[in-house]
């Protein structure tokens, strides 16, 4: 599946937010976050309507997504671990989905993928909040081919071709102007050019276990999680 490069629409409203059918006026400075409830109404996940896969199933959710052009819609938290199951977690844009797992992109030389190649293993998470659905997904990591990640470096804009070369992600950096002049020496080194640098490229998480979360009322929420077992998928209720 192809993914939208770019992010949707801007930024939602201030001070009132349509969620699900229930419409919150906010007053955000006397509202307490523990006041903050919704009732989940908009649809519901069952057995008999579910895809025999958790990439078909993925495939219809992220349609309704793409179709309520969502700001972000491939957004996604991405959690590792340190070798002492020490965990942390960003968020990184999905760049392409198929049978084969879930890619992004990203420095190899980043605290992400540090923490990767200590411990191949990462959980994904999506929220798409106006329709009141998570999807969680589990596997192992693996770069992508080095094909791979050419191909999609040299389809993005040219500010973040540069920008791949020029950033030591996740490193402390002296200051803006430091990045700003790193940018500059790399446009006069490349020009309008630069090759994938050998420190940037995509990892895929090949799921084993794929969790579709639906919000329905009382609480009593819609999930169903599909098992890897083989080359077949199982998939389960759990307890909300
Ligand atoms: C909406 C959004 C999208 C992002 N997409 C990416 C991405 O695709 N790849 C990436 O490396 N960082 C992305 N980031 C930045 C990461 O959240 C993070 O700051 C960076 O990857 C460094 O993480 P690390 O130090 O844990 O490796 C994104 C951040 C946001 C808020």
């Amino acid at each position: 599946m192809d993914l939208p490069r770019r992010g949707g629409r801007g930024a939602h409203s201030a001070g009132r937010v349509k969620c699900g059918t229930r419409v919150i006026r906010g007053t955000h400075h006397s509202m307490s976050i523990s006041d903050i409830r919704q009732e989940y109404q908009s649809a519901e996940l069952v057995e008999e309507d579910a895809a025999a896969d958790p990439f078909g199933q993925f495939d219809r959710w992220f349609s309704d997504v793409l179709r309520a052009e969502l700001p972000l819609p491939n957004a996604m938290t991405l959690a590792t671990a340190d070798t002492d199951g020490r965990p942390s977690a960003r968020v990184v844009l999905l760049k392409g989905v198929d049978a084969n797992g879930f890619v992004f992109y990203t420095n190899y030389e980043s605290r992400k993928a540090r923490e990767l190649a200590l411990n191949p293993f990462a959980s994904l998470v999506f929220l798409w909040t106006p329709m009141e659905r998570q999807v969680r997904i589990e596997g192992a990591v693996e770069k992508v081919s080095a094909e791979e990640s050419d191909e999609y470096f040299d389809s993005r804009p040219l500010g973040s071709r540069l920008g791949a070369w020029a950033s030591p992600q996740s490193r402390p950096l002296p200051s803006r102007l430091a990045l700003a002049s790193k940018v500059a020496a790399i446009m006069l080194r490349y020009g309008t050019a630069p090759p994938r640098p050998p420190h940037w490229g995509g990892y895929r998480v090949r799921p084993d276990a794929i969790e579709f979360w639906q919000g329905r009322p009382d609480r009593l929420h819609d999930r169903l999680r599909y098992l890897k077992q083989g080359n077949t998928w199982k998939i389960e209720r759990l307890a909300p």
